[in-house]
């Protein structure tokens, strides 16, 4: 009971957009809108600067984090914590509170990579840094490292719920970014640092 408790919470969690609710703090009107139109933490850094994204980083990161790390402190299995870190991905994605129109799910993603293994969330990011820096693309650093992800996840902590989660979040997240990949094969993907 408790573990289903908590992964309705995480899908909760999930749901509360940083990015929307950083931008109608500063008065930059709605993420989904503008930009690239994500509520994530490039577009805010295109729309509103440094801190605006290192606030939805931070939120979007920590709603991945915490109710991971309750179902730690509760004892919970890998099973349950694959799920909930699931729902709190799914939640970013599909958030209750806004119409269900969320974001991609990275920052999010990578909170919940963190809190199942601070090994696996260590070699997601440090995938995304490598590749953003070689490549200053946003959008195909997540995509390469959310791929990685699942075997990460496996090779790490053998867990198949944890490897299988990561699986379906990095499938996901895919889908999510089409329009960046039809982008990214025409060349016209936005670089970091530039708008
Ligand atoms: O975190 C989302 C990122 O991978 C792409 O964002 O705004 O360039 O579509 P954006």
């Amino acid at each position: 009971m408790t573990g289903f408790l908590m992964v309705f919470i995480g899908y909760l969690a999930g749901s509360l957009s940083a990015g929307i609710i950083v931008a109608r703090l500063m008065g930059l009107g709605d993420p989904r809108e503008d930009g690239s139109g994500n509520p994530g933490a490039t577009n805010l850094l295109r729309l509103g600067g440094r801190n605006a994204a290192a606030a939805t980083l931070l939120g979007d990161a920590l709603k991945g984090v915490l109710p991971v790390l309750a179902g730690h402190a509760l004892g919970l299995s890998s099973g349950f914590l694959a799920l909930i870190g699931l729902a709190a991905f799914l939640g970013h994605l599909y958030p209750v509170f806004f119409g269900f129109r969320g974001g991609k799910g990275i920052a999010t993603g990578l909170g919940v990579f963190v809190a199942w293994s601070w090994l696996v969330g260590l070699g997601v990011i440090l995938s995304w840094l490598a590749i953003a820096a070689l490549m200053r693309i946003s959008s195909l650093a997540a995509l390469v490292s959310f791929a990685l992800a699942p075997l990460y996840a496996l090779f790490i902590t053998g867990s198949r719920p944890l490897a299988a989660a990561a699986a379906v979040m990095a499938l996901l997240t895919t889908w999510r970014h089409r329009s960046n990949i039809q982008r990214i094969a025409r060349g016209e993907e936005p670089r970091i640092g530039r708008r």
